[in-house]
Parts: structure tokens; sequence; C-alpha cells
């Protein structure tokens, strides 16, 4: 009887009620994942706990979890598996860190579970794990998840390991590598030293992020990026000649099917990031696939001059943690326990007591300057892949 009312119970929880109130609830599910062995349930249940633990650590296991965490590691069910592992890791347990640890640095292991090794052990804020994630830059299906990994560890070492690796990058990789080192003050100098003693190219580094990097308010940093990247912000007066500039550009020529797929290119590196367009992209800005992309003068006007009318939820947040963390992204979610910023790199979840510094900017997380970054011929491309009605294939 009992276990059939905890059942319903469980069911009956909304898993976003678990998030405000896991605490409370925690021992009750415990109880719940004991009695039941259907698969379904469990993961339910542990993915409710999950999220409505995330970003959060040195939470006390609720009694039992311990046997009950044994009893789950022998599921033939490796979701289930590996939801217990990352709540054993946000319960604090040392056998968990050992075991996870091993899993990342096993080079045997799938790559899918050595990425989700590498996740929760950032998530679970293992103290010495930079020098694990500099090791596994090496391997470029792990490179990705180690440098975003780093940007949560202020070690010294760490900048000029990426930097090292800048010419190697794939784009995503260059961008996360980019978000990473303009994540903290003592990682920015760095990055700031080397475009100005070029070992990157100006173009290379994402509008976003320079002013990610302005933010960090430092006279040195802004002074350099003003020599070696320029300045973004003008006059309306500037822009309306601007837009005439850009409009007799793109009025010269028609379209063709081979510009548009250069266009697709230009948009992958520029825009994709935030913006989904025939299902691929980010999710920091709208899916601009069914905006009014046909017409020139709303393209321009949305690109050219982003911070003219911009809704609510699309402001930019910026948070510092209590290390000395800078994150800029859009607010997807926050309660009294944490805040979920969805960034062009990632989604984070940080927990409240982690956060020192927590604003709503006047700007649009869309950056100004875009197109001056681009020569004329991938804003005509660029242009012409907008415009179409149907994805291309990539040159
Ligand atoms: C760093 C993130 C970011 C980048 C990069 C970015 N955008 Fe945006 N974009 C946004 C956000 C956020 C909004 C919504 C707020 C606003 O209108 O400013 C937006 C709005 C827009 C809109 C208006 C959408 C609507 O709902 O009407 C268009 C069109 C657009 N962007 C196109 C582009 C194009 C084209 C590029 C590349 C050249 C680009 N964006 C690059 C974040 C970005």
């Amino acid at each position: 009887m009992k276990r059939i009312c905890l059942l319903v119970f469980a069911a009956s929880l909304p898993l976003a009620s678990l998030r405000a109130q896991s605490d409370e609830a925690l021992p009750i599910l415990v109880q719940v994942l004991q009695s039941t062995d259907d698969a379904q349930v469990q993961l339910d249940i542990l993915k409710g706990l999950a999220d409505g633990l995330k970003g959060r650590r040195g939470v006390k296991a609720p009694a039992g979890w311990d046997t009950l965490a044994a009893k789950l590691a022998t599921s033939s069910n490796a979701q289930v598996k590996e939801l217990v592992q990352q709540l054993s890791l946000v319960f604090g347990s040392a056998s968990a860190l050992a075991d996870t640890r091993k899993q990342m640095l096993d080079s045997k292991a799938p790559s899918a579970q050595r990425l989700a090794a590498i996740e929760a052990l950032v998530a679970a804020k293992d103290a010495t794990l930079a020098g694990p994630l500099r090791q596994l830059l090496k391997e470029p299906a792990l490179r990705g998840a180690a440098l975003r990994g780093l940007a949560n560890y202020d070690d010294p070492k760490t900048p000029a390991a990426i930097i090292e690796l800048l010419p190697s990058l794939d784009p995503a990789a260059r961008r996360d590598a980019f978000g990473t080192l303009a994540s903290r003050v003592s990682f920015a100098r760095v990055l700031v030293g080397a475009l100005a003693a070029g070992q990157f190219a100006a173009k290379d580094l994402p509008a976003d992020l320079v002013r990610q990097l302005r933010n960090h308010q430092q006279a040195d940093l802004n002074a350099a990026l003003d020599k070696h990247w320029g300045t973004a912000r003008e006059s309306s007066a500037d822009r309306q000649a601007e837009m005439g500039r850009y409009k007799a550009l793109l009025a010269k020529a028609a379209a063709m099917k081979e510009d548009q797929a250069k266009g697709r290119a230009v948009f992958a590196k520029t825009c994709g990031q935030c913006h989904q367009l025939y299902g691929v992209g980010g999710k920091v800005g709208p899916d601009i696939t069914g905006s009014n992309r046909a017409d020139l003068d709303y393209l321009l006007h949305n690109i050219l001059d982003p911070n003219a009318e911009i809704p609510n939820d699309y402001r930019t947040w910026n948070l510092d943690t209590k290390d000395d963390r800078s994150i800029s992204g859009v607010m997807a979610r926050q309660d009294a326990t944490a805040v979920t910023i969805i960034t062009p790199n990632e989604t984070l979840t940080i927990a409240r007591s982690d956060i020192a510094k927590l604003k709503q900017s006047e700007l649009s997380m869309m950056p100004e300057g875009l197109l001056q970054a681009l020569p004329e011929d991938e804003v005509r491309n660029l242009i012409a892949y907008l415009r179409g009605k149907e994805q291309v294939p990539l040159p």
C-alpha cells in the first residue's frame, strides 16, 4: 500500500516543483526509487533530481542514498547509471569522484561517456580538474568540452595552453577557446596580448566576446581592443548612411545558388552560434526561419541596429561568479536556488550561492558591427542566403 502511494505521489509531482523543493523531497524520492524496478520510473525521478540540483554541490546525501546508488550502479540502463553517478558527485561522494575521473581519462571508453564525465566533474567543481582538462585538449572529440570546462578554473597555465592551440582549431572549438579566454580578467590579458602580437587575426574574435572583454572594465584591455580590433559604436546618422551603402551594394547582382551556399558558411561563422535557421544553430537569439527574411530592409535594420528595439527576453545578463568568472547571455530560467543562462557557447546553471553579481543590461545580446567585420563579397553571400526560401548545401 505504502509503495503504491509513494509511486502515485512521485508520478504526480511535476518535475519543475522538484527544483524548488528538492531538498525536502529528497528522502521521499529515495524511498520511491528503492521500491521500484521500473527503469522508466527510475529515469524520470533521477532526471528530476539531477535537474533540481543543477549547479549545486556539497548537498547532504539523503538517508539510504549509498545503498540505493550501489543497487542502481548495476542497472542495465546506461542513463540510469550516469545519472546516479552524477548525483553521487553532487552529494560529495569520494568514490564517485574517483570513478568519474577514471572514465574521463580512459582513452578506450566511448567519447559520449567521457564527455558526460567531464560535464559531471565540472558541475561538481572538482577542484583539481584544470590539469587533466588541459591534457584532454589534445583529443579532438573532447576538446570543446575541455575548453569550456577550463573557464571554471582560475589557473594561470590555462591561457597560454589555449592560445598555443588556436591555429589548429576548427571554428566551433575556436569559439569555445575564445569564450574561455574572455571569461576572466587574468585570461583576457593574455588573449588581448596575443591579439596585439598578431598571434591570431582580429576578425576571428567574435563581436559578442569583444563586448564581454570590454565588460571587464579594464582600461588597458579596452585601449588594446580599440587599437587592434576597432570600435563598433556609431551615431544614428552613421547608421543611416551605412544602411544606404549596404542597400546599394546588395541591389547590384541577383543571387546565385552558389552565393547562397557560401552565404551559409558565413552564417555558420557569424550568426549560427546564436540563431537557428532551418533547424540548425544556437538558441541565444530568436529562430529566424519564419521571420521576414526575404525583406532586405528588415534584415539590414535588424543586423545593423540590433539595439533599436530589444524584446526583454533578449537583453544581455551579465553574471560574475564569486571566483571571478564573467558570463554573458540570455536568461533561460531563474529561481531561488539557481539561474540558467544561455551563452553562444553553452547553457550554464549557476547556484545563487556562487554568484557575486547578476545584472541585466540595456543591450541586446546581438552585437553591433557584425557586417563591418566582413568583406563585401561575404556580406553579399550572407544576405543571399538569408533571403532564400530553403536550406542549401554548404560549399
Ligand atoms: C551573440 C548572439 C547573436 C549573434 C552573433 C547574432 N545575433 Fe541576431 N539576434 C540576437 C538576439 C539576442 C536577438 C533578439 C534581440 C534583438 O532584436 O536585438 C537577435 C535578433 C536578430 C534578428 C531579428 C529577429 C526577429 O525576431 O525579428 C535578426 C534578423 C537577426 N538577429 C539576424 C542575425 C544575423 C544575420 C546575424 C549574423 C550576421 C546575427 N543575427 C548574429 C543574437 C545574436
